[in-house]
């Protein structure tokens, strides 16, 4: 009987836990022995092995966070901690390993699987949505959902006090994040690090937006912006706009966190289970995507490191709309 061993790593996301479960169904579908990993890289290198039956896995494709716990490990980026992990998976007879997880992940399972040949699957989940090979990663649906809910409470204090807001999302290095909540909560400005802007940028369009009438103003910046994020740009435009009351808000982990969307359930559960098949077919070193509906499976070593396209139509339609 083959062995399959899997893993959360990472930046924890909603919907990990239900690609977890397809795996661990996925694999008894297909006659294979699942073991899970606790706690990431930093498990597999401490060789904390668990069983996992059908009925453990009951109950958990609602909940976010992961039930097998994740870690960002130092260890496993050098080469002697991915010796010790690679020691682990053949002491137990693993046949292949399905990491469930973002680029840290894949860049890690990618040459554990050069330097060992170990077989690797990749199943990305990262709220960032920054993976190649996929058009949505899993946890992206839900951050936006929280992100959106949360920036529309904030837009009644703004409103009732007219008020301009700078709110600061996560994405890391990406702006997904930033660009399709900024759209749902109808903000007035979004600043993306897909776009080079500076603070005059800003300044020039505030002005723009708050000579046709004073009103809330809400404006969405993505984390890895370049000019630093909200609480810089606030500070340099504060002696520009001092008719205004400016607040920043930095929404943060709220978004990491919560019950999967259905989309995110699906979306991982369908995720989970073409990893096992994707072992199943001969497949290694390969991440498990969903493109225009379709799976498709990209070289892992290619979904990460570059810049996933942002939709450039969208950032029009935002500047046309505001
Ligand atoms: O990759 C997910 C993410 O939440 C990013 O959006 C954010 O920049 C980063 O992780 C935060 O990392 P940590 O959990 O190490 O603080």
């Amino acid at each position: 009987m083959k062995k399959i061993a899997t893993l959360t790593s990472g930046g924890d996301s909603p919907g990990m836990n239900a690609a977890v479960r397809a795996i661990i169904r996925g694999g008894a579908h297909y006659g294979f022995e699942v073991i899970a990993v606790r706690h990431g890289y930093k498990g597999l290198i401490n060789g904390d092995f668990t069983d996992v039956e059908h009925t453990d896995v009951s109950g958990i494709i609602q909940r976010g966070g992961t039930v097998l716990k994740s870690a960002r490990s130092e260890e496993f980026r050098t080469k002697e901690g991915r010796e010790k992990a690679a020691a682990q998976l053949k002491d137990r007879g693993v046949d292949a390993l399905i990491v469930i997880g973002g680029d840290g992940t894949f860049r890690g399972a990618t040459l554990l699987s050069q330097e060992h040949n170990i077989a690797t699957i990749g199943v990305p989940a990262t709220i960032d949505n920054d993976l190649i090979g996929s058009d949505e990663t899993i946890g992206y649906d839900t951050a936006l959902n929280t992100a959106m809910e949360a920036i529309d409470k904030i837009r009644d204090t703004a409103d009732a006090h007219e008020r301009l807001f700078f709110v600061e999302v996560m994405g890391r290095d990406a702006g997904f994040i930033a660009l399709e909540t900024g759209i749902a909560s109808g903000a007035e400005i979004i600043v993306l690090p897909e776009y080079l802007t500076s603070t005059d940028d800003i300044r020039e369009s505030l002005n723009r937006i708050l000579k046709v009438h004073k009103r809330s103003t809400l404006v969405v910046i993505a984390e890895g912006d370049q000019t630093g994020g909200a609480i810089n740009i606030s500070q340099a435009l504060q002696s520009d706009f001092e008719d205004y009351e400016m607040r920043v808000a930095i929404l943060g982990y709220i978004q990491r966190g919560g019950n999967p969307t259905a989309r995110d359930r699906v979306l991982a559960t369908r995720l989970g289970f073409e990893a096992v098949k994707a072992f199943h077919d001969g497949h290694s070193q390969v991440m498990v995507g969903i493109i225009n509906n379709e799976v498709k499976l990209t070289p892992l070593k290619d979904t990460f490191g570059k810049i996933k396209e942002i939709n450039h139509d969208l950032v029009a339609l935002a500047k046309i709309l505001r």
